[in-house]
């Protein structure tokens, strides 16, 4: 039994009842009739394999037989010849292992046989409209067809309330992909470093990092690459990439690889020149810091929001240090005064999407308890915007260190340690294969 057909077992089971209708992801328009590159939808991934558009999944545990079914774009030789292979309706039963399989176009047709005698349906409305459409019309049909007796859906379900719980709690092939994507994002974040010089442009340390991340194994980046020089890395969501890297000034790089669909997502800073001024020191030593000080808490049965209340308190303590902020710490993390420095969250689940699904809190609105096999990032930074009245020395600077870790049933494990984060590190490695000058 394949991981995927496993996976499938153990959502049938979850869902008692009820139906599950998964959609893969379609071909998405760029421009004019060109697509973006095809990305499949994860949870749809995660249950079947597939990498192809225009198929849906669906899991009808209480019928008799044809439990599993996949409707998909049937073999089509013209097609094939224009864009590539199709698994096909054979190929879905014999290599993917589904009981039955049929072709997408005959998916209104048959979707009311699988909804009859099912009182509840797991559909994520609200992503595809003439999905929608269609999943609409199946159940007005079903209900129609049940007037003299059965039952057809009466109520609609989020598949993630089962399908990304399981997400959410890694296997050991999940970790498998995760680690890969890690080392892929290790060769190009310290290809970088090597790479970097002043007067080299963002775009082109981009260009490197991602160059060497496809040269590790991997199919894709993760998200947008952010290559930040000086105050840029100031912009939380900076991804234009467009500007020169200047001597003096630090560079944030907030990129991951992707590896068989699973995402790494990794931030450095360092000194464009190799060598930290006084203040980015500084700045940076707090970031260090705070990150391994959240770090230490992910462990079995900490709440989820320990290791960001570890890393407030570790760059609160620290801007009070070098002066930005004055007062207690305890009054300056209650009023919420480090937010001028520190405006985001100290990280989220990592897994097939870069911000993965699962809960963050449990029914009561706390935050839930960490266990083994969830994979989150530590990600603190500091911001010195130029309009906060600080030192103008201050001004600018820019500061995110992001690692990607597994809670085990012991120590934290991160998965991305690799790569160079000390000071020492850095300094050693930044520039020590610059490029050419073009
Ligand atoms: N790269 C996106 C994030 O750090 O959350
Ligand atoms: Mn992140
Ligand atoms: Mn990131």
């Amino acid at each position: 039994m394949s991981i995927y057909s496993q996976r499938r077992a153990a959502l049938t089971r979850a869902l008692g009842d009820s139906v599950a209708v998964i959609p893969a992801a379609r071909h998405a328009v760029r421009n004019a009739d060109t697509e973006y590159e095809f990305r499949q939808n994860s949870d749809f991934y995660y249950l079947t394999g597939l990498k192809e558009p225009d198929a849906v999944l669906i899991i009808a545990p209480h019928r008799e037989r044809e439990r599993e079914v996949l409707f998909l774009r049937p073999r089509d030789r013209t097609a094939e010849i224009w864009n590539g292979k199709r698994v096909g309706i054979e190929g879905a039963v014999a290599d993917y292992g589904f009981e039955a399989a049929y072709p997408i176009d005959e998916l209104d047709a048959k979707l009311p046989d699988f909804l009859l005698g099912t009182a509840s349906l797991h559909y994520g409305i609200g992503m595809d409209e003439r999905l929608d459409r269609l999943v609409l019309d199946a159940v007005k049909e079903a209900r129609h067809r049940v007037r003299r007796g059965g039952t057809a859906p009466l109520s609609f379900n989020e598949p993630g309330t089962l399908l990304h719980e399981m997400r959410l709690h890694k296997s050991a092939e999940e970790l498998d992909c995760m680690r890969r994507a890690a080392a892929a994002s290790l060769a190009g974040h310290e290809a970088g470093m090597r790479a970097t010089r002043p007067g080299l442009w963002e775009y082109e340390l981009e260009a490197v990092i991602e160059y060497n991340y496809r040269r590790a194994g991997a199919q894709d980046i993760a998200y947008p690459s952010i290559v930040a020089g000086g105050a840029n890395a100031t912009i939380l969501h900076y991804n234009t990439n467009r500007e020169q890297l200047r001597d003096g000034d630090l560079v944030l790089v907030d990129s991951g690889a992707e590896v068989d669909v699973y995402a790494s997502d990794v931030t450095r800073t360092w000194p464009v020149n190799g060598k930290f001024s006084a203040e980015q020191r500084a700045i940076y030593d707090i970031v260090l810091r705070a990150q391994k000080a959240g770090i230490e808490h992910v462990r079995p049965g900490r709440s989820y929001n320990a290791y960001h209340d570890a890393a407030v308190r570790t760059l609160t303590e620290g801007l009070v240090d070098v002066g930005l902020l004055r007062g207690s710490i305890d009054e300056l993390i209650e009023t919420n005064k480090f937010f001028d420095f520190y405006p985001h969250r100290t990280g989220h689940w990592i897994g097939l999407d870069v911000h993965d699904v699962g809960r963050y809190k449990d029914a009561d609105d706390s935050y839930r308890a960490l266990e083994p096999g969830m994979v989150l990032t530590v990600e603190p930074g500091l911001y010195v915007q130029a309009d906060l009245d600080v030192p103008d020395r201050w001004k600018g600077i820019g500061v995110r260190i992001e690692d990607d870790v597994l809670c085990t049933s012991s120590e934290p494990d991160v998965l991305t340690t690799a790569i160079p984060k000390e000071i020492a590190d850095l300094e050693a490695i930044v520039g020590s294969d610059a490029l050419a000058r073009v």
